[in-house]
């Protein structure tokens, strides 16, 4: 199925690493004019370079973090400024801290997790919605995460911001269906990077062997119905398909959980 991506003037945040880098590299692969927001240039820079090379798609770069409303807006004027209009923005920037219980956790860090990921859906959000309604047309897609549904021991406040973001894009959805604007949301499940090619300096995934064995990831991998990981292409293709009218221009208000079936909801 065609997608109808080509040509379409796409926002990726955090588009340097690992999710993100998949992302981008899908919709230049699919012709989409891709502008990355990342706090990581140089690892944005390397995911540029490659899109730029392979085609029929181009990515720019904006240093950006999210966190920040003022850089949110230049980040959606980069992206104006550069293709007329936006038509896709694809909340994907994320943080997380190490694995602790609540009780062990430190106030100042909640406030991080809270601003990255909460923090910067609703500032790009913001920052985008002027354009979209304009153009009476626009598509929004939000990382959040199984643990949302789930609620994931070691992770309570990442859990707790990834429901705020759900909570947020229905409403968005409601509020904004008038102006032919969709929001969604995905769930990733414990997606792992296959190389350190795919991750930056300021991945989540840096600390990848020290925080996982190998045997503690084959054992994740028994306990999901499908026996195994997700790779950041299973999302990827999810992110995409969202982002697409012709695909699903009739959805709207959905949360949808890629994660080899770690949550079902229904
Ligand atoms: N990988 C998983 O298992 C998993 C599971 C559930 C949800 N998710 C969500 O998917 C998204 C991508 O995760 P990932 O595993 O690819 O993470 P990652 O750490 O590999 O990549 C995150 C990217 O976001 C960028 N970033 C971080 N803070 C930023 C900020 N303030 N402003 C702009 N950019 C910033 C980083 O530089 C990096 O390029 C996140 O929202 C994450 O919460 C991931």
């Amino acid at each position: 199925m065609d997608l109808g991506l080509a040509g379409k003037s796409v926002i990726v945040t955090g588009g340097g690493s690992h999710i993100g880098r998949a992302i981008v590299l899908g919709l230049a692969a699919e012709g989409a004019h891709v502008t990355v927001g990342d706090i990581d240039p140089e690892q944005a820079g390397k995911v540029a370079e490659t899109a730029n090379s392979a085609g029929p798609g181009d990515v720019q770069v904006v240093l950006t973090d999210v966190s920040r409303l003022d850089q949110a807006e230049n980040l959606v004027r980069s992206a104006r400024d550069a293709q007329g209009r936006v038509d896709v923005l694809i909340n994907n920037a994320g943080w997380w801290d190490p694995p602790a219980f609540f009780t062990q956790t430190d106030p100042e860090v909640w406030q991080k997790v809270i601003q990255v990921n909460y923090g910067g859906v609703l500032n790009c959000t913001r920052a985008v919605l002027e354009t979209m309604i304009e153009q009476n047309k626009g598509a929004i897609v939000s990382l959040s995460s199984d643990a949302s549904r789930q609620g994931e021991p070691r992770q309570a406040v990442y859990s707790g911001v990834k429901a705020a973001i759900n909570g947020f894009m229905k409403t968005i959805a409601k509020e904004n269906g008038r102006f032919g604007i969709r929001c969604n949301a995905i769930c990733p499940g414990f997606t792992v990077p296959q190389s350190g090619d795919e991750i930056g300096s300021t991945s989540l995934w840096v600390n990848k062997d020290e925080l996982y064995s190998e045997d503690q990831l084959a054992k994740i991998a028994h306990n999901m119905p499908l026996r195994k990981l997700g790779k950041a292409r299973d999302v990827a293709n999810a992110v995409l398909f969202l982002s697409s009218d012709e695909a699903a221009g009739h959805i709207t208000g959905q949360v949808l959980s890629v994660s080899g079936g770690y949550s079902m909801v229904g």
